[in-house]
């Protein structure tokens, strides 16, 4: 019987629980013997990797997070160690291997793979959904979800108040998230790395709309601005609202995987196992406009992701565009 392993690598996301509760069961269907890597790539390198069966997964397709747990292994990063994570995956005899993760991540099987030549798949998770070449990572609809709930929560207490709330959420350097919350909770501003803005143009706008009787703001900040502070000191010298701010911070990577969530949990990793069988080496599956494609690593590291037009054109007025 063919083996095959998987592993969760840097930050975790809900939807990687369905994601390896699919994984067994699929991997059954398809005739092979499921093998769970515990701890990331640190897992390969220290050999904590257990065959895996259907108990293993009962009972986990609600619950974020990651059932075998995750890291970010700076062993990796040296030859030496993925020598070791192959030696360990050969002794086994493992061939095949899903891989859950990001951009760092994938950096790190391209190189294993050209060095050891072990086939993998990658599924693109994180909530920071910056991966070139998909629309989706896994992970994303339930982080926004998650501001979702915690904008629409804000905003009440915002609306008693005479007063302005910026929101600070994840995403490292990318402004995804921030952008899709602001529009999706109706957020009168959205600051993001990718996008230059005025806050003297911003300033006039707001100003203007005080005098027609708006009393109160909220603005949606990427953490990558690394300037949640001084906006909201802005609002207070500039525009005379007293100000707050929230940091969602890591309540953005947890909680129960959203029905979109799950089925593209199921989704990615079928087409993850479908791709090894069919003797793919060194692919992800990735997400764009409405269908899945397996594309090869190289296609995937060789570009920066970027924001599409569409969604920039939407928050146009957020973004002072
Ligand atoms: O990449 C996912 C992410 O949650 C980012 O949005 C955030 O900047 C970072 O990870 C936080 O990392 P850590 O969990 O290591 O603090």
């Amino acid at each position: 019987m063919n083996k095959i392993a998987i592993l969760c690598s840097g930050g975790d996301v809900s939807g990687m629980n369905p994601a390896i509760k699919r994984f067994v069961e699929y991997s059954f269907e398809q005739g092979l013997k499921p093998y769970f890597v515990y701890g990331g790539f640190d897992g390969l390198i220290d050999n904590t990797i257990k065959e895996a069966g259907y108990s293993d997964v009962a009972g986990i397709i609600h619950r974020g997070g990651t059932k075998i747990y995750s890291a970010r292994s700076t062993r990796f990063k040296e030859e030496k160690f993925r020598a070791i994570a192959a030696k360990n995956l050969r002794t086994l005899g493992i061939d095949k291997l899903v891989v859950l993760g990001g951009d760092g991540s994938f950096h790190g099987m391209e190189l294993f793979f050209k060095e050891q030549n072990i086939s993998f798949c990658g599924i693109p998770s994180t909530i920071d959904n910056d991966i070139n070449g998909t629309q989706y990572c896994l992970g994303v609809d339930t982080a926004l979800n998650v501001i979702k709930t915690a904008t629409d929560n804000i905003r009440d207490t915002a609306s008693s108040f005479k007063r302005a709330f910026v929101i600070e959420v994840m995403g490292r350097d990318c402004g995804y998230l921030a952008l899709v919350s602001a529009l999706t909770s109706g957020a009168e501003m959205c600051l993001i790395p990718e996008i230059p803005y005025d806050l003297d143009t911003i300033k006039k706008r707001f100003l203007r709309e005080v005098k027609e009787g708006r009393n109160y703001f909220i603005a949606v900040v990427a953490e990558g601005l690394k300037n949640s502070q001084e906006i909201a000191q802005w609002f207070e010298k500039e525009i005379g609202f007293e100000s707050r701010v929230t940091v969602l911070g890591h309540i953005q990577r947890g909680g129960n995987p959203t029905v979109r969530e799950r089925l593209m949990a199921y989704q990615f990793t079928t087409y993850a196992i479908d791709a090894l069988c069919s003797g793919q080496k060194d692919s992800v599956i990735c997400y764009s406009n409405g269908a899945f494609e397996s594309k090869s690593i190289k296609e995937i590291t060789t570009k920066k992701y970027e924001i599409g037009e569409e969604l920039l054109t939407l928050g146009k007025r957020l973004l002072q565009k």
